[in-house]
């Protein structure tokens, strides 16, 4: 059985030319990318994205970051638990605290700018690839 999570380049990576880097990762890692598409976000759909997070704290700054340039989407596809093996070739959330070998461990620094995000379950991935990519 294969299954499928939402991967969002983040404005950080878009801006410093690291999509091509960071989609190297998932194929040497022989996932499948079925969906990709630069796209501009913009207050409602971070909102349903980010659904979980509305009113805390950093939220107002995560919207800004997220909308500060495009973003690339995309639907990475692998056999089993592809959700967490995406989750382990990010790394921490914190990039300085991210282990090397990681994206973030490797390519990020500062907390706010940490170039990719992941679905956090396979909940998560089903309901993210839907406000992105509904038609798959
Ligand atoms: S929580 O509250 O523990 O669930 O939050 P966490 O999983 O650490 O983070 C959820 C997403 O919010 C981003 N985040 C922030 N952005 C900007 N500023 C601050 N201070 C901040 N804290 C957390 C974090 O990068 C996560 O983004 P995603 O896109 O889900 O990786």
């Amino acid at each position: 059985m294969s299954d499928r999570t939402l991967v969002l380049l983040k404005p950080d990576a878009v801006e410093r030319k690291l999509v091509g880097e960071v989609v190297s990762r998932f194929e040497a890692k022989n996932l499948d990318i079925v969906a990709m598409e630069l796209r501009q976000l913009d207050a409602d759909t971070l909102a349903r994205h980010y659904e979980e997070h509305v009113g805390k704290g950093f939220y107002d700054d995560l919207v800004a970051f997220m909308s500060r340039g495009p973003v690339v989407a995309m639907v990475v596809e692998g056999p089993e638990d592809t959700w967490e093996v995406v989750r382990k070739m990010m790394g921490a959330t914190n990039p300085r605290t991210a282990e090397p070998g990681t994206i973030r461990g490797d390519l990020g620094i500062l907390f706010t700018e940490n170039l990719v995000h992941g679905s956090d379950s396979l909940a998560s991935a089903e309901r993210e690839i839907g406000i992105f990519f509904p038609n798959l």
